[in-house]
């Protein structure tokens, strides 16, 4: 091994070299089509539930029709930062749509969800503040606190009585307290009390950030999300997100009062250091705000598939947590069976993902299946028909 890894680097090398001599190793197979809910893997087609392209728009012909467009005019992408020349009138429009959706005085588009995250708390929270986590949010959210200084308190998941006894210490030794949630958690595929945050940064001179990426194109009448569904537009003080899953795109967004997302603007380094969303993204992205709206039966459809896939899976006897949502996890609690799993279902025709240690403790190991809107129904009766005959196999249902 070379000099560049580590000792700890080295135990984490076994484990992926032990895990590919086993052959249960299906991380980054190579991928030859489109995100469509059939994916050609390794060169066999596939059913596909890996992905968090819920709503299907990622190869949508609407959108294919702007990305073109788009590329003709502006190439391949426009070759700088934001502060740059990286600010087209595409990115201005999209930024509208979403200060719109969001009912917010302004929006900044930012290269990633991760790096929306980074940004949107960098210029939240600083030294002497105290970000307080629920502690499934995802590592985006970590980063950005460590990145921003201020020190970090996490909360038992989706328990806002836990948060209700830090708050009040908080209060009394940090400046400012920046609670900050999942609106639909990644790994679980349950959702945030919105109203039981509001009530409580209210009641303790808090402020909340949401991030969006699950919510935005899933929850709410209109797919506008966690605020959408509970009618509290207002809620949240800052909201950031990501085009990755509800358009199956790339991208982020922070959405938020003018003079906040400016100050974001002139002092954020996910923003300022890195070069902008190439104009064809932003053209495709926008058209898939408009589906939202022009094109609803595709949430209607996701939501069908939803309902149909758990009720399905849990007769089986499967257990999928507190998922109510296209995140649907398939809870194994052992590594090796979680990897064993995935490879046997990949051999019998389905891609998923299996997530283990460090991404959750080994006792939570799981599979993670992405639900999309094109599923057919012959797609999830034949996934669960594959399910059930590998989980009896490995004695993971009766
Ligand atoms: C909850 C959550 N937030 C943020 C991100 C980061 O988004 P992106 O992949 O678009 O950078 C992800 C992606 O995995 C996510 O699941």
């Amino acid at each position: 091994m070379s000099q560049l890894i580590s000792d700890a680097m080295k135990q984490q090398a076994a484990l992926v070299s032990t895990l590919r001599k086993a052959n249960i190793y299906t991380y980054s197979l190579e991928v030859s089509s489109s995100c469509a809910n059939r994916i050609m893997v390794s060169g066999k087609e596939r059913i596909n539930f890996i992905s968090n392209n819920y709503l299907g728009f990622s190869t949508h012909p609407k959108v294919l029709e702007q990305v073109k467009k788009a590329a003709d005019k502006y190439g391949l992408g426009i070759g700088g930062s934001p502060l740059a020349c990286g600010t087209t009138d595409l990115h201005y429009r999209l930024q509208e749509r979403i200060a719109q959706v969001y009912e917010r005085e302004a929006c900044v588009l930012l290269p990633s969800g991760y790096q929306a995250l980074l940004g949107s708390i960098q210029a939240t929270i600083g030294k002497g503040d105290v970000a307080l986590l629920d502690s499934l949010v995802h590592r985006s959210i970590v980063d950005g606190v460590t990145l921003s200084g201020s020190d970090k308190r996490m909360w038992l998941h989706n328990d806002t009585e836990d948060l209700e006894t830090l708050l009040p210490r908080a209060r009394s030794k940090y400046k400012r307290m920046l609670v900050i949630v999942d609106s639909v958690y990644s790994m679980d595929g349950d959702w945030a009390d919105l109203p039981e945050l509001y009530r409580l940064k209210e009641e303790h001179g808090a402020m909340l950030l949401i991030d969006e990426a699950h919510s935005l194109g899933v929850l709410g009448k209109r797919g506008y999300g966690l605020p959408d569904h509970f009618d509290m537009p207002h809620a949240p003080d800052v909201i950031a997100g990501t085009f990755s899953k509800f358009a199956g795109a790339v991208g982020g967004f922070v959405a938020g009062p003018s003079d906040f997302i400016d100050y974001l603007r002139h002092s954020a380094s996910a923003y300022i250091f890195s070069a902008s969303l190439p104009p064809l993204t932003v053209a495709g992205v926008y058209k898939s705000f408009e589906l939202l709206d022009e094109e609803p039966e595709w949430k209607d459809r996701l939501w069908s598939n939803i309902n149909y896939f758990l009720k399905g899976l849990e007769e089986i006897g499967f257990d999928t947590g507190p998922s109510r949502t296209a995140v649907v996890p398939l809870l194994i609690r052992d590594v090796e069976k979680t990897m064993t799993f995935n490879r046997m279902v990949f051999d019998e025709g389905v891609f998923a993902s299996p997530i283990v240690h460090p991404a959750v403790p080994p006792a939570e190991s799981r599979i993670r299946l992405g639900v999309m809107a094109t599923h057919t129904r012959e797609d999830l009766d034949k996934s669960m028909d594959i399910f059930k005959k590998v989980g009896k196999k490995l004695s993971i249902i009766p």
